[in-house]
């Protein structure tokens, strides 16, 4: 691992390691580009932290933390002077987790100049309703120094993806917002809160309290949690969740609320009704010291998730669950196969990238959602064109995994599942759907075989389908060559989700499988509060 504390020594560092990186890859004919994670924290680090590093070190070739105490997002009586600094320690956390850089510049590299004093400094300013409520009423200019911070980090280290804890949910909701609003070319991923036993959530600041005062914050999650199950049992009234939050904070008299609002995740603007989701949040002192927590309220059915690699049998097993189930199935393979075939269709080069952006941004692509019955296969329209049975083709199957790894072509068909998704009760087969599309599905299933066996599946489907035989060594290459794409190629690689269960299938019938999940959902639903 290294440590660099210029802008120079990261710039130079990671045009090499990304040349090198650029360089091995063609050597081994890999179109995968090398893709950078980047885990902007101001050091400290705690478990929270290192979920965010561990995500990186999954999902990127390279991993960057940068450890930076921005004297810009510190307001004039804040704890800036004091805040924990520990850069030994964490340097020492980071190499553990196999991190490849920190990045830990002084103010005056980073701002040219000290920021703290001195004003004349362009800064990235956040949309005002954004920061109109929540932490923005009571910390102004923190949201401004946070979002300049920020876009200088990922404009110096131009990472595939940033990861943010959901604890600071309004910094979350501010930086999405800056990065498609300037068009930085980044993702931004954020990672659930970490909670010690006793329910209090992870923060640098802990470091600050006392025993009894440690304890005593733990009130904060129980009072969210107060609102959570009000919720659960119907209850969508702002008013009345807010109300329970107040009253379960009241039993713990040394803690003082700043705020406790019920927001639109997204825009956070103040909610009347959870409609689809709102974002409680709270902020107190005790003693000295400022907390924030919060819970993300989803007003969805439960969502199931299965993935796994080709040829283990997945669709006809998610057909038949969302029969069974009765809910509602996308078949996200059939997607990428109607861009695909809209792609050979169009005449466009499978490699000409950017044409096949264009393609997909304009494309009006449209699912029949209903499972009717498992004999006829729900219908799929591109640009008002049935196209159902012309996914099905060969050529189609032949070319769907270049189009699927394309990253245009994902981002945009991620966005349209989480669309379809949204309102829960529906079942998602893919390969990142546990991992990426949702996740924070409430079952997640990884199906998988062996090889050997899905070969012989393949080679008994040729069968029935009166096709040439094929030799069974050369169908495990493909099957293997397939499954090393998939799961190293740069964007949503195939990866069993941490929380997923797997179901080694290689003994097992389809209805067996069958069997097994809708029985693992109905555990986890019986496990669900009441209304979900
Ligand atoms: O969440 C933090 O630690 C900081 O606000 C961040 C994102 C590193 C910017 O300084």
């Amino acid at each position: 691992m290294r440590l660099f504390t210029t802008v120079a020594g990261l710039r130079c560092y990671l045009h090499l390691r990304r040349s090198e990186q650029e360089l091995a890859g063609t050597k081994l004919a890999d179109v995968n580009p090398v893709t950078v994670g980047l885990v902007p924290t101001m050091g400290a680090l705690h478990r929270g932290h290192l979920s965010l590093i561990h995500r990186a070190r999954q999902d990127n070739h390279l991993v960057v933390v940068s450890i930076f105490v921005n004297p810009l997002q510190f307001g004039v009586n804040e704890d800036f002077q004091i805040y924990p600094r520990t850069l030994e320690q964490d340097q020492q956390q980071c190499e553990q987790a196999d991190v490849d850089l920190v990045f830990a510049p002084t103010a005056s590299e980073l701002y040219g100049t000290d920021a703290s004093v001195n004003n004349a400094l362009t800064q990235v300013l956040p949309p005002a309703a954004a920061i109109a409520s929540l932490c923005g009423r009571f910390r102004p200019g923190h949201f401004e120094g946070v979002a300049t911070v920020v876009t200088k980090l990922l404009n110096l280290v131009q990472p595939d993806r940033a990861y943010f804890g959901q604890k600071d949910a309004q910094q979350v909701a501010i930086v999405r917002r800056v990065v498609a609003d300037l068009n930085v070319p980044v993702e931004i991923v954020s990672c659930p809160i970490v909670r010690e036993v006793s329910g209090l959530a992870l923060s640098s600041r802990n470091q600050y309290l006392t025993e009894e005062e440690r304890s005593q914050a733990t009130v904060l999650y129980r009072s969210l949690q107060q609102a959570e199950q009000l919720f659960r049992a119907g209850n969508l009234k702002s008013s009345d969740l807010l109300t329970a939050v107040q009253a379960e904070l009241t039993t713990t008299p040394a803690l003082k609320p700043e705020y406790v609002e019920l927001v639109d995740p997204v825009t956070l603007a103040p909610l009347e009704r959870v409609e689809e989701s709102g974002l409680l949040a709270i902020a107190a002192h005790i003693g000295s010291t400022r907390l924030i927590d919060n819970v993300v309220l989803r007003n969805r059915q439960p969502i199931l998730a299965i993935d796994g690699p080709a040829g283990v049998g997945k669709s006809t097993v998610v057909r038949q669950v969302a029969q069974t189930l009765g809910l509602l199935h996308l078949d996200t393979g059939a997607m990428y196969r109607a861009i695909t075939w809209l792609v050979m269709q169009s005449g466009v080069a499978l490699d000409d990238q950017p044409a096949i952006a264009e393609l997909v941004s304009q494309c009006q692509l449209e699912l029949e959602n209903q499972v009717k019955s498992l004999l006829s296969t729900p219908k799929v329209w591109v640009n008002g064109q049935d196209v159902t049975l012309a996914i099905r083709s060969a050529e189609v199957t032949a070319h769907v995994s270049t189009i699927a790894a394309q990253p245009a072509v994902r981002r945009s068909l991620v966005k349209q599942q989480q669309q379809y998704g949204r309102k829960g009760g529906i079942v998602m087969d893919g390969r990142d759907i546990g991992t990426s599309v949702f996740p924070d599905a409430e079952l997640k299933i990884f199906l998988t075989a062996s090889v050997q066996e899905r070969a012989r599946r393949r080679q008994l489907d040729l069968k029935n389908q009166g096709q040439p035989e094929v030799n069974l060594e050369e169908l495990e290459r493909t099957i293997y060559e397939r499954d090393r794409k998939d799961s190293t190629r740069s964007i949503a690689p195939l990866r069993k989700a941490e929380d997923a269960i797997e179901i080694q299938t290689d003994q097992l019938t389809i209805d067996e499988v069958v069997a097994k999940i809708v029985s693992l959902y109905h555990q986890r639903l019986a496990s669900l509060p009441k209304n979900y």
